[in-house]
């Protein structure tokens, strides 16, 4: 016996995830939902269901009336948003997975939801199968979230975890998530950050009611990390993960970033491992929640997916209560304690450090540890270009009040490290 409306989805892609969704509708008994269409971009591919349930032609989704519900899981985030403003203005309630159109098209989809009174749920873009986005709205409702950190792309933790566990390169360790189907053939959404810097994007929304481009955020990737770096945070009994790390200030704001952490054996997030993604959330009144669980595949995905169509039965629309309680901003002035090492010591912009703890040369490899603000490397490259690679060795959000390290030049520093 079932109360809930009945959905027909048209179902955009036919991909990892989207033939997941599939098949878990398929198995799973009681839901009142038919997949009346799947619309691909490769009419001629061969498919593992019937043939006639596809098309090349979103027209025949979005011009049928019957089709009350949109699943977005294709892999092109421009093409995904036209598709997706579409549904909505037909009145279509949507679900998607798509982290890159969410995120740098935020305001305009809860514009689309509020203009047309549709649901759009998205709880499979960020960390796959961890049910973060509602817990966040619905179970952090009147609790303030004081700061969200953690691990939130599987590929990166991957490689990272082989790189150090595995002594593989990052090349190796490349090739191995994508032998393991934890990357893309076209891995630079993951390695490069911009990923993770999309997923944090949407979770600053929702958990500290900061709304902010993407590329508003202080953030890198894995690329460039050396066996050297890999050696080093052995040494000083450390892990490498690629940290997503946001803290809320008194004053309402907000200071984050996503980048590579040496973090301690004691903390939990060091023993995430593999494709896991983890969160640590804390709450004024909740105190500190850790969420882990598997952050991408097929089936992790597909049931966040189906999790969002059973919410869209219900009639559920995200309130985007953090967005509504105090309108807050990122700030960059904060300072953060690093290790940047490179194969020349002239690529290291010794002036923009505020201070210098220490300086080492061995074997061709150079490193700095030392504090610089956030704000300074969000408006410089020099640290992400190749033979360079950056790490937070504590994290701090310490302010900077410090005097400007005047005291070391590039020249002077070449001789301290012969
Ligand atoms: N894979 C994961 O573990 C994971 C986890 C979380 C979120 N996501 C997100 O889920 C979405 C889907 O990812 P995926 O891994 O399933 O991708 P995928 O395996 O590459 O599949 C993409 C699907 O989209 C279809 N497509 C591409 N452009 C299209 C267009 N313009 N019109 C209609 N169909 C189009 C493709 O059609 P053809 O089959 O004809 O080529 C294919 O069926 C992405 O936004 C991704 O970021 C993925």
């Amino acid at each position: 016996m079932t109360h809930q409306p009945k959905l027909i989805i048209g179902l955009l892609g036919y991909g990892v995830v989207g033939k997941g969704f599939y098949n878990a509708v398929k198995q799973t008994p009681g839901l009142n939902v038919v997949i009346k269409k799947i619309v691909i971009k490769h009419r001629a591919k061969a498919r593992d269901v019937d043939d006639n349930l596809f098309t090349d032609d979103v027209e025949a989704v979005l011009q049928d009336d019957e089709i009350n519900t949109v699943v977005e899981l294709i892999d092109d985030a421009k093409a995904a948003y036209a598709l997706v403003k579409k549904a909505m203005e037909k009145g279509k309630a949507v679900v998607s997975a798509n982290k890159k159109m969410i995120a740098e098209n935020f305001e305009a989809l809860m514009y689309l939801q509020k203009q047309y009174r549709v649901p759009f749920l998205y709880e499979a873009s960020c960390c796959a199968s961890i049910p973060i986005l509602r817990c966040l709205e619905e179970y952090f409702a009147f609790d303030e979230v004081k700061s969200i950190k953690g691990i939130i792309n599987g590929s990166t933790n991957f490689i990272l975890t082989k790189m150090l566990n595995s002594q593989l390169s990052f090349s190796e360790a490349l090739a191995a998530a994508q032998k393991a189907g934890f990357a893309e053939a076209n891995p630079a959404l993951d390695v490069e950050g911009h990923d993770a810097a999309n997923k944090f994007s949407i979770l600053l929304a929702h958990g500290l009611g900061c709304r902010v481009h993407p590329r508003e955020i202080l953030y890198s990737g894995i690329t460039h990390i050396s066996k050297a770096d890999i050696d080093y945070a052995l040494k000083e009994k450390k892990t490498i993960k690629l940290l997503a790390s946001a803290q809320k200030t008194t004053d309402g704001s907000v200071r984050a970033f996503v980048l590579p952490c040496f973090i301690r054996q004691d903390d939990e997030l060091c023993h995430v491992k593999n494709e896991l993604n983890a969160l640590e959330v804390e709450g004024v009144f909740l105190g500190r929640q850790i969420f882990k669980g598997k952050g991408a595949g097929a089936y992790p995905t597909a049931a966040a997916v189906l999790s969002d169509v059973a919410a869209v039965q219900k009639g559920y629309q995200y309130p985007y209560r953090k967005l509504q309680e105090k309108s807050t901003g990122l700030k960059n002035d904060f300072l953060l304690d690093v290790y940047i090492s490179a194969d020349q010591l002239t690529k290291i912009k010794i002036s923009d450090f505020k201070r210098i703890k220490e300086v080492q040369s061995r074997l061709g490899i150079h490193y700095v540890l030392g504090s610089i603000e956030a704000g300074k490397l969000l408006n410089t490259n020099w640290w992400k270009q190749k033979g360079v690679s950056l790490f937070v060795t504590e994290i701090t959000y310490a302010q900077n009040n410090l005097p400007v390290s005047q005291s070391v030049t590039t020249n002077e520093l070449a001789e301290i490290s012969m």
